[in-house]
């Protein structure tokens, strides 16, 4: 997502003015969309374990960090049920805006909330995805004991949200080959199962995919 190799900044490169440009950026709208349609791709992809999917509005979803909705609007154009959630109101209400233009063949709901305290019960989703989102969940973590408590918190809870044998795809910017494996290490002690793909994988940090799948304790 990043052009030139700036990362935005959160909160400032999403507030006020900032989430008007955003919206309105045309290769922004381009390369989120096309990532969300790699994330749903990587879902289903064979490493994780074979799938029968084929209709996928039989399927709930999960959108973390939906932003202006470019991801979501894939995701309902795919066909599945999703609900989408944002930090920031000033993205999400741009989301909202949109929703009477998306297909209402589907389930779509929007909410405020902090993906670091999800508002859901346990066995609610199918599928989670977060497109170029989940780095921030460590905003204002300064310490290392801090940044790892809140990934782990985290990585449980999604865990919890998800049904049997559900799967989580995040397109994440880890900074440090170091960054990355915390980022791992949260999801692999919290009963996921998975790997990673990186776009370039010459480079260290950048654009990296996480591959989790619910490892359902027996
Ligand atoms: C690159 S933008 C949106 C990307 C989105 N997938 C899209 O299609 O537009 C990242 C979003 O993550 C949101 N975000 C950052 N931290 C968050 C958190 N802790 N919980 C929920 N959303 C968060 C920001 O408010 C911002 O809207």
């Amino acid at each position: 997502m990043p052009r030139n190799n700036f990362l935005p900044q959160f909160p400032y490169d999403y507030l006020g003015a900032k989430a008007e440009e955003y919206n309105e950026l045309q290769w922004m709208e381009r390369n989120q969309k096309k990532t969300t349609l790699e994330c749903v791709e990587y879902l289903f992809d064979q490493k994780l374990g074979p799938t029968d999917i084929k209709d996928f509005s039989n399927y709930l979803i999960l959108d973390l960090g939906c932003g202006t909705g470019f991801s979501t609007e894939v995701l309902i154009d795919l066909g599945f049920n999703v609900i989408s959630i944002d930090i920031l109101m000033d993205m999400l209400e741009k989301t909202y805006h949109k929703k009477e233009l998306f297909s209402d063949m589907n389930i779509l709901e929007l909410i405020l909330a902090n993906m670091v305290n999800l508002p859901f019960k346990p066995s609610t989703f199918h599928y989670i995805i977060s497109v170029s989102a989940y780095n921030f969940i460590t905003y204002k973590k300064t310490t290392q004991s801090e940044i790892k408590k809140t990934l782990d918190s985290t990585a449980n809870y999604l865990n919890k949200c998800l049904k049997k044998n559900g799967r989580i795809v995040i397109e994440f910017y880890p900074n440090t080959d170091k960054e990355l494996d915390l980022f791992i290490s949260s999801f692999t002690a919290n009963n996921f199962d998975g790997y990673f793909i990186k776009n370039n994988p010459n480079q260290k940090g950048g654009k990296t995919f996480l591959l989790l799948k619910k490892v359902d304790n027996v």
